[in-house]
C-alpha cells in the first residue's frame, strides 16, 4: 500500500461555484487518508465519486479515460480538472497502476485490438471476443498483479454476483501477496462487504468514513430482499389506487 493521503489545495481555488469545486463533498474536502489497502467511495449518483477517482488517476499519471500509464489512448478522454487542485502523498512513491471504468471498457478493449503489441501483454486474445464480464475478469486476472494502485469505477457493472465474489477473492490475493492497493467507487453491496475496508460516504459533506452496515447499499438491499412483497406493494400503491378509480 502506498497512497497515504490526498490533500485539497484550497489556496489554488479560484471559484467554488464551478465544477469541480462546486460539488459539496469536494468543496469541503481538506484531507482524505487511505489507511487500509482497500478504500470504497459510495454515494448517490452525481455526488462526486468519479470526479475524485479521475483526479487521483490524473495526478498519479494514469490515463483518465481508463487505463494504465502506458495506455494513452484518447477515446472520449474525460475531463479531470480536479487533478490540478489536489496533492497526493505516497510512501513509497511509485507510478504503477491502473484506472478502469466499466463504462469505458469497450473503448479500452478496442484500443488494445488495434495495438497488437499491447494486446500480447493482455494474453494475446482480444478482449472483445468474450462477454463483457468474462473479459473484465480476464483483465483483472492477468493485469492485477504486482505492487500497484488500482482505481476502479463501478466494476460491478460488468459482473454477475458470482463474479463479484471472484473479484473479492482476487482483490484479497493481490493485496496480501503483492501489496496492491485499491480505491473503488461502487454501488455493489457485495463488493462493499470486503473485510476491513475504509468506506467513504459522499452523501455527507464533509466526507466521512462509515461502517458497512451503515451504508444505504447494505440496508436497502437487505430490506428489499427480506420484505420484497411489502416494499413493492407500497411502491406501486398509488398507481393501483389511481387505476382502481
Ligand atoms: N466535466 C464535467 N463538467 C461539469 N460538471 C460535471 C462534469 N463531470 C461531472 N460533472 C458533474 O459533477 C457532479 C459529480 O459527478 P460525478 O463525479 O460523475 O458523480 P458520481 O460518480 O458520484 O455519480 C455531477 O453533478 C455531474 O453532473
Ligand atoms: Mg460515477
Amino acid at each position: 500500500m502506498s497512497l497515504k493521503s490526498l490533500t485539497l489545495l484550497h489556496e489554488k481555488a479560484t471559484s467554488y461555484s464551478k465544477y469541480p469545486l462546486s460539488i459539496p463533498v469536494i468543496r469541503q474536502l481538506h484531507e482524505m487518508t487511505f489507511p487500509t489497502e482497500v478504500t470504497f467511495f459510495v454515494g448517490e449518483n452525481g455526488s462526486g465519486k468519479s470526479t475524485l477517482l479521475e483526479a487521483i488517476a490524473d495526478k498519479a499519471g494514469f490515463n483518465t479515460a481508463g487505463g494504465g500509464v502506458n495506455h494513452m489512448y484518447d477515446v472520449h478522454r474525460s475531463e479531470a480538472s480536479l487533478g490540478d487542485y489536489i496533492r497526493l502523498s505516497w510512501l513509497p512513491k511509485h507510478r504503477r497502476g491502473f484506472f478502469l471504468r466499466a463504462e469505458s471498457f469497450y473503448n479500452f478493449a478496442s484500443y488494445l485490438d488495434q495495438n497488437p503489441n499491447l494486446l500480447i501483454s493482455f494474453g494475446g486474445k482480444s478482449l472483445l471476443s468474450e462477454s463483457h464480464g468474462e473479459s473484465f475478469m480476464r483483465l483483472f486476472k492477468e493485469k492485477f498483479n504486482g505492487k500497484a494502485l488500482y482505481l476502479l469505477d463501478e466494476p460491478e457493472a460488468a459482473l454477475s454476483p458470482q463474479r463479484q465474489l471472484s473479484l473479492l477473492r482476487l482483490i484479497k490475493d493481490s493485496t496480501e501477496v503483492d501489496g496492491a492497493q485499491y480505491i473503488i467507487a461502487t454501488h455493489s453491496p457485495i463488493l462493499l462487504g470486503y473485510p476491513g475496508a475504509t468506506i467513504y460516504n459522499f452523501d455527507a459533506a464533509p466526507l466521512e468514513a462509515i461502517a458497512y452496515e451503515d451504508t444505504e447499499h447494505y440496508s436497502v438491499t437487505k430490506y428489499f430482499v427480506n420484505h420484497r412483497e411489502r416494499i413493492l406493494h407500497e411502491l406501486f400503491k398509488e398507481e393501483e389506487e389511481e387505476a382502481g378509480q
